[in-house]
């Protein structure tokens, strides 16, 4: 190789080294510019983290909304923030509140209208858009009152949107430092508003939603109370009436003929009627305020059963319909309250007759499981279709169709008798099938029976 050679050579390899060294450089840039977007990812992926997860920690709106600003002042790096809130019923932005060192007084003073008045901020809810004014002494549409408060020359406003709604808007600016505006400044604070909506937003439903309950349970007590005092004052008069009528039918009153009688008899059975469904009124309005207390005992519940099957057998001999019941021979006692139960089984049984046609037949069937006493009523009624299982259980609730019509009742019967059964912490349930009769079940624990040993143990009274 000649010196002339040699040259070229090296003057190629020099080049071909200043252009390795070129994209050796821009390769360089590069990877710095795309491991510092990657940080900023990565923040931001930190701050929504903070952000959603702390909105899971707790439903404090003001305690949101300052992470929320902590966000934009520390985590994107503006000096200043503020966010005001959407009044739906006012159509106004307001409940404001920014970031450390801007006047509160001021914030909380901003209302802003949400028409064409409302100006920049406005504008930023009605149109979903973020706006960057980069001078707002030559911008037009700007809040004189926000500017007030803020004495900004540049700044940005993004909504909060989340589910396609506006929830509120951040303002931020770097007024302390002077620092211009970046656009990725921006992109991260929008990221971040979209994050901060569905926070806020959450919130705002917590809170509608616990407003909604509380007036719910406030109405509920009224109700109660109501249904109370109308049924106690509406039993009084319904003893004297029912006295009366029962001293005229008795002829103790005097003499009376045959239609007397009858007018007289059927006067009694709606008195009756009456009394009943005010009773269940009453029942189920002190129930439900908890100021029904169970007056518990030890009691033998097949005995208990069979006082209520009597009661019943001249109405089931005069529809015609065979009562069978099956005690097992060696139940324990429960610690129950014998009155209360004995209203679930008149409840059952009554509905067993009820609804049951001519020459059906019912079964109360008890027995005795490991830790719990099962009773059951079965009979060879209507049936319940499958999709009101659970609704007769509900206040009022009535099954409609030619098998239930003119049957009468309030609908309280079964609701009475499953909170009876659940403060005696038993469990009712009903199986059927339409046209096959039903089975009403429910149990009773015999946990308490524990108790019993442990008294008797102590040398106390059963
Ligand atoms: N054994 C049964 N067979 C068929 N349907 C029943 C039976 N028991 C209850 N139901 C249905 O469940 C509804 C609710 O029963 P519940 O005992 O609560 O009210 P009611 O008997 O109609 O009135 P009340 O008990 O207040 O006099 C009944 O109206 C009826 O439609
Ligand atoms: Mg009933």
């Amino acid at each position: 190789m000649d010196e002339n050679q040699l040259k070229r050579v090296l003057a190629r390899t020099q080049k071909e080294l200043k252009e390795a060294r070129k994209q050796l450089r821009n390769w360089q840039k590069k990877s710095e510019t795309s491991s510092r977007m990657l940080a900023e990812k990565i923040d931001e992926l930190v701050m929504s983290h903070h952000i959603l997860s702390s909105t899971r920690q707790t439903m404090n709106l003001e305690d949101r909304l300052e992470i929320i600003l902590k966000g934009v002042t520390i985590g994107v790096g503006f000096d200043r923030a503020i966010i005001l809130l959407v009044d739906e019923k006012e159509k106004v932005l307001t409940d404001g509140m920014g970031s450390e060192g801007i006047p509160w007084k001021r914030i909380q003073a901003i209302r802003v209208p949400l028409t064409k008045e409302g100006g920049i901020l406005a504008q930023a809810v009605l149109k979903k858009r973020t706006y960057h004014i980069k001078n707002a002494s030559k911008a037009e549409d700007l809040n004189p009152e926000i500017l007030g408060a803020l004495k900004a020359r540049s700044f940005v406003v993004t909504p909060l949107v989340t589910g396609g709604s506006v929830v509120g808007i951040i303002w931020a600016d770097n007024s302390d430092s002077g620092r211009p505006i970046k656009k990725e400044a921006i992109g991260s604070l929008i990221f971040l508003a979209n994050q901060a909506a569905l926070a806020i937003r959450n919130i705002q439903l917590y809170i509608n939603l616990e407003e909604a309950n509380k007036e719910l349970v406030r109405l509920s007590n009224i109700k109660s109370e109501f249904v109370s005092t109308v049924s106690h004052e509406l039993r009084t008069p319904l003893t004297s009436i029912k006295e009366g009528v029962l001293l005229v039918l008795d002829q103790t009153a005097g003499k009376i003929n045959d239609t007397q009688k009858r007018c007289l008899t059927i006067a009694q059975q709606e008195v009756d009627r009456l009394a009943r469904i005010i009773n269940n009124l009453l029942d189920i309005s002190r129930i439900e305020a908890g100021k029904v207390e169970l007056k518990k005992r030890w009691v033998n519940i097949a005995e208990l059963s069979k006082e209520v099957l009597t009661s019943l057998q001249s109405q089931a001999k005069d529809k015609g319909i065979h009562l069978r019941f099956e005690p097992p021979t060696d139940l324990p006692k429960m610690y129950i309250d014998p009155d209360r139960i004995k209203e679930v089984f008149i409840n059952l049984l009554g509905n067993a007759l009820k609804f049951t046609l001519r020459r059906g037949k019912i079964t109360l069937r008890i027995e005795d499981k490991k830790d719990e006493v099962e009773v059951s009523v079965s009979d060879t009624g209507p049936g319940i279709p499958a999709d009101q299982m659970d609704k007769i259980f509900d206040k009022f609730h009535q099954v409609e169709g030619a098998s239930f019509s003119g049957t009468g009742g309030t609908g309280l019967g079964l609701p009475i008798a499953q909170k009876i059964i659940e403060m005696h912490q038993g469990r009712i349930w009903v199986k059927s099938r339409l046209g096959r009769g039903s089975r009403f079940i429910f149990t009773l624990p015999k946990d308490s029976q524990r108790t019993k040993a442990r008294r008797q143990k102590r040398g106390g009274n059963i």
